[in-house]
């Protein structure tokens, strides 16, 4: 385990057990942050490279996405070594390093754990389909003869959520059609069945082998996946998450998430964070009970239209039930899954959902506009109490690249709703850091191949480089905000209070210093009384605050409260 550094903020060297309660966590998608070796995949070295970057950012933790062992068929989401690293990534050691440089920065990591499903070269599944059917070794997945007099059909009608059915049917070692297994996701990702002891052992296994390597948290994918009803009843696609669903959100699995937390009770500060989609913010709320997961992602506040109305209905729904469980509330608007914030705000309809991405991506879109409200809705989260998360790219204004041609697409949503569905690479393209032309440093000069997914042109304007000391810039807006919101005690965890304000405008107070102000309306609004200006999304008209700009103002006479 490695120290914690001070970065000289006024942070404390010393461990802060409540760290991720206020914490601002970068979420780093490896294969498009930087690539260091120019094979166009970002890498562990790229990451070590740019930690400094990270460090000037102003951010508290990273989460990174997958760096496993993986034949990448769901961008790393289906691993096949849960103790090692990807070639293509770097090695153990780079992750070590890396740890430890971070954490010599004061900078926390997250990693992303997958316990709902493994890659189909797992040795566990290899092992597997070796096998006979109800042989201990296929009982760690979820092994089924079909339905039909041969066999032919699938045990049920479960769809994956990647598209298409949830069942494959393997051939047998004596090359016979045999068994069918589930796969949640795509077939190249079979399902852990947790009701097995082996599974249960070798997870808590693998938090232990990170933990012990100095990782802060753990990011739980599809974490509300992890039981399933063994009966295999039919399900309809209106049938709601919980504990009749036949595998989503059922009550067993908080079990789950117990037995984790009493291990993670046994390290020092070690955090488990939930991924969840599920629409009912009650059950969401057990997730974050005492005992179980510290926090969870907030999706109804990611899915949120831009309205001033339904954003406080969120806000206030959520601290309603974080409160009471006295977990601190997550502020998350975009990630690796879903649409670019700018764009999404640039759009006539401001709302997001999965399911309906192809509609979506029909909408037109107002780049301009989006980034304005972009930085606006920077402000407002940064301001929000408890921790935050920042995507990669969010820092720099990035859009969603919604032309990516069909012949570099990756994504195997895309593939398996034969193109239906746009799927999530625009999201994914990697970062541009400087530069006139793609890469835009993203790979080393003089690389020869070219960045993973294609990266726009307009870019150019949007790179790390291009924004840095520029101060209209997206990314100093980001750093600004981070620096103000760590050396003011009243942002991050704590109370907050909403002061009155005019229809379409959210205000609120942050302890004595420290109000947000966001005009969502389409008129400019007065400024509250204050003392000072702290930062501003836009540029104000004298008093008044411009439609879709916010700012934090200084509500104190005195310079406030001393830092945290
Ligand atoms: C959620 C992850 O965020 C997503 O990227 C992945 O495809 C699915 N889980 C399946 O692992």
């Amino acid at each position: 385990m490695h120290e914690l550094g001070s970065d000289g903020s006024g942070r404390s060297a010393v461990a802060d057990a409540a760290w991720w309660r206020s914490a601002a966590i970068y979420q780093l998608y490896v294969r498009s942050f930087a690539d260091c070796n120019g094979d166009g995949v970002g890498d562990l070295a790229g990451v070590r490279a740019q930690l400094g970057y990270l460090a000037g950012l102003g951010i508290d933790a990273v989460w990174f996405n997958p760096w496993y062992p993986s034949p990448m068929s769901d961008a790393g989401y289906d691993i096949s070594d849960y103790r090692n690293i990807d070639p293509v990534f770097g090695t153990l050691a780079d992750a070590d390093a890396l740890i430890a440089e971070a954490h010599a920065l004061g900078i926390r990591i997250i990693i992303d754990v997958v316990p709902n499903h493994a890659s189909d070269r797992h040795p566990w599944f290899r092992a597997a389909l070796a096998a006979a059917p109800d042989s201990p070794e296929r009982d760690r997945f979820w092994f089924r003869p079909g339905r039909g007099p041969r066999g032919e059909l699938p045990p049920n009608g479960w769809q994956s959520i990647f598209g298409g059915p949830a069942w494959t049917r393997v051939t047998e070692p004596d090359s016979s059609p045999g068994e069918w297994y589930l796969h949640l996701f795509a077939p190249e990702q079979p399902d852990f069945n947790w009701a097995n002891a082996d599974v249960r052992t070798e997870f808590e296994e693998v938090l232990r082998f990170w933990f012990d390597r100095g990782a802060d948290g753990v990011r739980i994918d599809s974490a509300a996946l992890l039981s399933k009803d063994g009966r295999l009843p039919e399900v309809s696609p209106d049938e709601p998450p919980g504990p009749q669903h036949p595998y989503s959100d059922r009550d067993d699995v908080h079990e789950i998430y117990r037995s984790w937390r009493r291990l993670a009770e046994q390290y020092q500060e070690r955090v488990l964070i939930g991924e969840i989609w599920i629409p009912d913010a009650v059950r969401l709320a057990r997730y974050v009970s005492p005992g179980e997961l510290h926090t969870v992602f907030n999706f109804p506040y990611l899915s949120c239209p831009w309205d001033a109305s339904q954003l406080r209905a969120v806000i206030d729904h959520t601290l309603a039930l974080n409160g009471p469980v006295g977990s601190p509330a997550t502020w998350v608007l975009s990630n690796h899954d879903v649409d670019r914030i700018v764009t999404r705000l640039g759009r006539p309809d401001t709302a997001f959902s999965l399911q309906r991405r192809p509609y979506f991506h029909s909408l037109p879109v107002d780049l301009e506009l989006g980034t304005r409200r972009a930085r606006a809705a920077a402000l407002l989260t940064l301001a929000l109490p408890g921790s935050v998360y920042i995507y990669q790219g969010e820092e720099l204004g990035l859009w969603e690249v919604q032309d990516i041609p069909d012949e570099r697409k990756q994504d195997p949503i895309w593939r398996r709703t034969g193109g239906a569905d746009p799927g999530r690479d625009g999201s994914r393209v990697p970062l541009p850091w400087a530069g006139d032309e793609p890469p835009f440093g993203f790979s080393p000069a003089g690389s020869v191949v070219q960045p993973w997914l294609p990266q726009p042109k307009e870019w150019r304007d949007l790179t790390v480089a291009a924004e840095t000391a520029n101060a209209g810039s997206m990314l100093e807006l980001y750093r600004a905000a981070l620096a103000i919101r760590r050396s003011e005690a009243a942002l991050g965890d704590g109370p907050i209070t909403w002061l009155p304000s005019a229809t379409g405008v959210l205000a609120f107070q942050r302890g004595a210093g420290v109000c947000c102000v966001v005009n969502l309306s389409a008129a400019p609004v007065p400024l509250p009384d204050h003392s000072g200006l702290l930062l501003a999304s836009g540029v104000l008209d004298g008093q008044l605050l411009p439609p879709d700009c916010a700012v934090w103002l200084r509500t104190a006479d005195q310079a406030g409260t001393p830092p945290r």
